[in-house]
């Protein structure tokens, strides 16, 4: 092919399809057209990345960016924009805002907001309530929403559905995949007591406990069987329900988050006090030999980060009174390189949690992939680079990071977004042109 480009990525080591091979990257109008030596001088722009690996634009499907409702924690410029700082180059966005995205003029109002200030491509889900169970079926199918989000216990906000004949009439109602908060919402009532008038936050695991995340897991799967929904469990948090999960993949897909995988109970809650209290909880390190089963035996599907920002102050208060969530999108990347640097997973592994699977699970037929007539977004990463993560460095309006001055090997150092490179070592470049993503 002899035509010029808008892009030619060139020099790096490439994860495509078939593997990492040394080849150049060229774009044009925002797609990839070829993968492969590209003759000099083809692109009106070229991006020289020797030593540099380049993976396709990574999608985290779970973020919690506040806008409308909570901006002084977060919002959407903040939020895409500390996810391509990150080398997320796509996100889905939970319903869990003040209004709640229940309606179809709360998703429109979204996708308005977004316009021009969202640094990453991006989708909303809906909310799922008793009271629009008869329109989720018309939601779930409205532009840039990626589906419908169930909180069967409740969390931040005020979205719940914990009736077991409610939950089967959202199943029943639309057709695409449903992700779910699986806790039970009855045990975490009962057992609130363990912790009401205030208690240390090493009880978190200890209020809201394996047993709660376990019913509401078995409740959300045989559901699902009754009525024949696919649905996605979010952030899975004990060894059990990955062992029960992967019994049930016909119509079952897992997310675990990187924190789960990285942090224990009660080291972090030690360490960081209620930085680290979030919904479901951080656990024992069984259960987290737990989830790095899951990831190595591929019962896990997708990595989402979760990010769940609050101030500081805010989590400075007194538990339980405190909120629960903890910001993870801006280094989500770098601590799954990390993982991968000790061997904990490969490379191609974490692609396709990051990639690969969030496309095919929600049907996006122009991500997740580094090959010809995809989208151009690349993650374009160091694996031997070694630096720090720091509270200082996060581009979230929350600004702390549960890792800070952890150490990490491996880092994202550029981000593209359909041909557009809108981060370089963590300098936001150009503009925010971040768009709704086509299912
Ligand atoms: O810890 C959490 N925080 N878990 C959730 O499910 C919600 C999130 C938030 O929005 O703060």
């Amino acid at each position: 092919m002899t035509e010029t480009c808008d892009l030619v990525v060139r020099g790096g080591q490439c994860l495509t399809p078939s593997g990492l091979v040394d080849a150049d990257v060229a774009v044009r109008d925002g797609r990839i057209v070829d993968i492969g030596a590209v003759m000099p001088g083809r692109g009106a722009t070229e991006l020289e990345v020797s030593g540099l690996t380049v993976l396709p634009g990574l999608i985290d499907t779970q973020v919690h960016f506040r806008e409308p409702g909570s901006e002084h924690k977060e919002d959407l410029q903040t939020g895409t924009a500390a996810a391509v700082a990150g080398g997320i180059a796509t996100v889905f966005e939970m319903p869990n805002t003040r209004p709640g995205t229940t309606t179809a003029a709360a998703l429109e109002d979204k996708l308005h907001r977004a316009e021009g200030r969202a640094w990453a491509d991006h989708a909303f889900f809906v909310g799922a309530t008793a009271d629009n169970v008869e329109n989720l079926g018309e939601l779930e199918r409205l532009p840039g929403c990626c589906g419908v989000k169930v909180f069967m216990g409740s969390s931040t906000g005020d979205l719940l559905l914990d009736d077991a004949d409610d939950l089967a009439r959202v199943f029943a109602n639309g057709e695409r995949r449903i992700a779910i908060h699986a806790e039970d919402e009855a045990t975490l009532r009962e057992r609130r007591r363990l912790v009401e008038g205030g208690a240390s936050v090493t009880q978190h695991p200890v209020w809201r406990n394996d047993e709660s995340a376990m019913l509401a897991t078995h409740r959300a799967v045989e559901t699902a069987e009754r009525v024949n929904r696919r649905i996605h469990v979010l952030h899975v948090t004990t060894a059990p329900e990955i062992v029960f999960l992967g019994r049930h993949k016909r119509l079952v897909t897992v997310e675990v988050t990187p924190q789960h995988l990285t942090l224990h109970a009660p080291d972090c809650y030690e360490a960081m006090g209620t930085r680290a209290q979030m919904n479901p909880p951080i656990r024992s390190a069984d259960h987290k030999a737990g989830l790095w089963r899951g990831i190595v035996d591929g019962t896990v599907d997708v990595i989402g980060s979760d990010h769940a920002p609050h101030t500081l102050e805010e989590k400075h208060g007194t538990y339980p009174n405190t909120p629960s969530g903890m910001p993870g999108v801006q280094t989500t990347v770098p601590i799954m390189l990390d993982h991968v640097h000790h061997g904990r997973l490969s490379l191609m592994r974490m692609v396709d949690l990051l990639a690969a699977s969030p496309a095919r699970i929600y049907g996006i037929p122009t991500k997740g992939r580094l090959a010809v007539g995809y989208d151009a977004d690349l993650t374009i990463v160091d694996r031997n680079r070694k630096q720090t993560i720091s509270d200082a460095a996060m581009l979230t309006k929350s600004g702390w990071t549960p890792f800070d001055g952890q150490e990490i090997t491996g880092w994202p150092m550029l981000t593209v977004v359909r041909g557009n490179v809108v981060m370089r070592e963590g300098e936001l470049l150009g503009q925010p042109l971040g768009r709704p993503v086509l299912f």
